[in-house]
C-alpha cells in the first residue's frame, strides 16, 4: 500500500473514497446534506455519504469527539476505520483529508498519527500460508492538507513510516514461529538488522556467558538445545552525556520449564522474546530517525524448556552481580535472565536504564490489555513514561515499588527468591529486578504481559499476534532527551 502526502491547494485527482475529520462542536450537518442526527462527529463514530449523482466523491464522515476530551489515538483510530472501509468497499484510490483535525492538533501531529493508524491496522504476518491472500487491499491512500506547511509535513510523513516500519519489524520477529525463532536466529535477525540500519551489534555466546557468569542466563536456558545469546546494539552516535539503556526480555518460547505450564495456550509463550523485539525495533527506529542520544539494546536471548539437563525449583544460581537466588519455580524465569542483563548494563554506567518484559500473567490480571505496568526508582522518569505512554496510546499505568515488598521475595537459602511469598505478583517481580538495577538511580520496569500481543480478535491498531508494543514508547522517551 501507497501512502503519500500532498499538501496543496487542491486534490485534482478523483478517489473512490474520500475521508473527512470532524470533531463535535464544528459540524454542521446541514453543510454535507445531511439531517441532523445522522452524524454527530462523537469520537469513533463514521458515517458514509454516497456520491451525488453531479459525479461528486463517495465520502466517509469521521468523528473525533468532543475537542477538550479527543486524543491523538483517536485520529490513528479513525484513519484505521477509514481504511478499513475502503477495504470493504474494495477501493483502491482514496483520500484523506486531515484539516478538519487540524482545529486542535498540528500538521505533524495529525499526519503521524494517521500514517499510524494506516500502516498499524493494515500490518498482515501471511508468510507461512502457502496461498496468498485475495488481493482486495487499498493501493494507494493520498494524505491530504490544504493548511499544513509542505516542508514540515513532509518530514513528519518520513518520520511516521520509518516509525512504522521499526513496528513492523518487531511484530514479524515476534509472531514468527518458536521451532524458527531460536536465541540464535533471534540474534542472527538483530545482527543483520544491525548492519542494514547503521548500529553495532555484539553477540555473545554460551563460552562467554558462561565466562562472565551470568547464572541466570545460564539457569534458564541449561534445559533448551537451543544455546543462549546475549545480544547489545549500539546507536553510532558521539555524545558526552551518559547513554540510556534499554533492556528487553526474550524468551523465545516460555514452557515453564519443571515448574511446567499448561498446554492451553501454552502456544502464546513464543511471544516471550517481545520485550527483545521492541528493543530491537526501537534501536532500529532510533538510528533512522538519528536521534542525537546515544542509546543501547541490550536482549539476552533464551529458550525454557523441561528436560534431564533442567533446573530444578530449590535450585540456587549466583547472577552476574553475584547476589544469589533460589529458583523456587522456573517459570519465573524472565526476572532471572533480566537479573544479568540489568547488571551488565552497569559496565555503560547508564543515566537512564529501562527494561520491558512480557514478565507476569498477575499483570495483564490487573490491567487486561489495556495499560503497561510501570515501576520506577525515579519521580522524573515516571513522568517521562507517562507522557510517552499518553501520546503514543501505548499507556503506562505505575505501581508502587515499596521497601516492603523485599520481604515478599527474601529467600530462605540464598540471598533472594524468585516468586513472591503471597500475591502482588508483578510488584514483586519489579522489586527482584530493583536488585539488579541498583547501579543506575534513574530505573524503570515496564511489564507488557497484558499488551504485547492480541489473541482474542483483531483491534483496531493491530491484528491478531504480535502488537510491537514498546517501539513507539522508547521512540518517543528517547526523543524527551534530545538536547538535554
Ligand atoms: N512469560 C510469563 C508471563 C506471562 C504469562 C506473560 C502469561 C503473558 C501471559 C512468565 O515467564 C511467567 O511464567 N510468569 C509467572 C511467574 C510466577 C511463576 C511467579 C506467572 O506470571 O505466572
Ligand atoms: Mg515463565
Ligand atoms: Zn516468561
Amino acid at each position: 500500500m501507497n501512502i503519500h502526502l500532498n499538501v496543496s491547494k487542491n486534490s485534482f485527482k478523483k478517489t473512490e473514497l474520500v475521508g473527512l475529520f470532524f470533531f463535535d462542536g464544528s459540524f454542521t450537518a446541514s453543510a454535507h446534506g445531511l439531517d441532523k442526527n445522522k452524524f454527530n462527529a462523537k469520537c469513533g463514530e463514521a458515517f458514509l455519504v454516497p456520491a451525488s449523482s453531479k459525479g461528486g466523491e463517495t465520502t466517509f464522515l469521521l468523528g473525533l469527539g468532543k475537542q477538550e476530551k479527543s486524543t491523538l489515538q483517536g485520529v490513528r483510530r479513525s484513519a484505521a476505520r477509514f481504511l478499513a472501509q475502503a477495504k470493504t468497499m474494495k477501493a483502491k484510490t482514496v483520500r484523506l483529508n486531515i484539516d478538519g483535525a487540524l482545529e486542535k492538533y498540528s500538521a505533524e501531529e495529525v499526519i503521524g498519527a494517521v500514517v499510524e493508524g494506516l500502516r498499524l491496522s493494515n500490518y498482515q504476518f501471511t508468510k507461512y500460508k502457502s496461498k496468498p491472500a485475495p488481493a482486495t487491499g487499498v493501493e494507494s491512500v493520498e494524505i491530504f492538507s490544504k493548511k499544513a506547511d509542505a516542508k514540515s509535513a513532509a518530514i513528519a510523513f518520513k518520520e511516521a513510516e520509518i516509525i512504522a516500519q521499526g513496528v513492523y519489524f518487531t511484530r514479524d520477529i515476534a509472531n514468527e514461529p518458536p521451532n524458527v525463532m531460536t536465541p540464535a536466529y533471534l540474534a542472527n535477525a538483530a545482527k543483520s538488522m544491525a548492519a542494514k540500519n547503521n548500529l553495532t551489534c555484539k553477540v555473545l555466546g554460551l563460552a562467554e556467558i558462561k565466562r562472565l557468569g551470568m547464572g541466570g542466563v545460564l539457569g534458564v536456558s541449561v534445559g533448551s538445545a537451543n544455546e543462549p545469546r546475549f545480544v547489545i546494539l549500539e546507536n553510532k552516535v558521539k555524545s558526552s552525556q551518559k547513554p540510556i539503556v534499554l533492556v528487553g526480555k526474550g524468551v523465545t518460547f516460555d514452557t515453564g520449564g519443571i515448574s511446567i505450564k499448561p498446554s492451553n495456550d501454552m502456544d502464546k509463550m513464543k511471544f516471550d522474546m517481545c520485550g527483545a523485539a521492541a528493543v530491537m525495533g526501537a534501536m532500529k527506529v532510533i538510528a533512522n530517525l538519528k536521534l542525537p542520544v546515544k542509546v543501547i539494546g541490550i536482549t539476552p536471548l533464551v529458550e525454557n524448556m523441561p528436560g534431564g539437563k533442567a533446573q530444578r525449583p530449590g535450585d540456587i544460581i549466583r547472577c552476574l552481580n553475584g547476589k544469589t537466588v533460589e529458583v523456587l519455580n522456573t517459570d519465573a524465569e524472565g526476572r532471572l535472565i533480566l537479573a544479568d542483563a540489568l547488571a551488565y548494563a552497569k559496565r555503560f554506567n547508564p543515566r537512564v536504564l529501562v527494561d520491558i518484559a512480557t514478565l507476569t500473567g498477575a499483570c495483564s490480571a490487573t490491567f487486561s490489555n489495556l495499560a503497561i505496568g510501570l515501576m520506577s526508582t525515579d519521580e522524573e522518569l515516571t513522568k517521562r513514561i507517562e507522557d510517552a505512554g499518553n501520546k503514543t496510546g501505548e499507556r503506562c499505568w505505575e505501581l508502587p515499588l515499596w521497601d516492603e515488598y523485599f520481604d515478599l521475595i527474601k529467600a530462605t537459602y540464598a540471598d533472594i527468591q524468585n516468586i513472591s511469598k503471597k500475591y502482588a505478583g508483578t510488584i514483586t517481580a519489579g522489586m527482584f529486578l530493583k536488585e539488579f538495577a541498583d547501579h543506575t538511580k534513574t530505573w524503570a520496569h515496564l511489564d507488557i504481559a497484558g499488551t504485547a500481543w492480541n489473541e482474542s480478535g483483531p483491534q483496531p491498531l493491530s491484528p491478531i499476534g504480535a502488537t510491537g508494543v514498546g517501539v513507539r514508547l522508547f521512540v518517543e522517551l528517547v526523543k524527551s532527551y534530545k538536547g538535554k
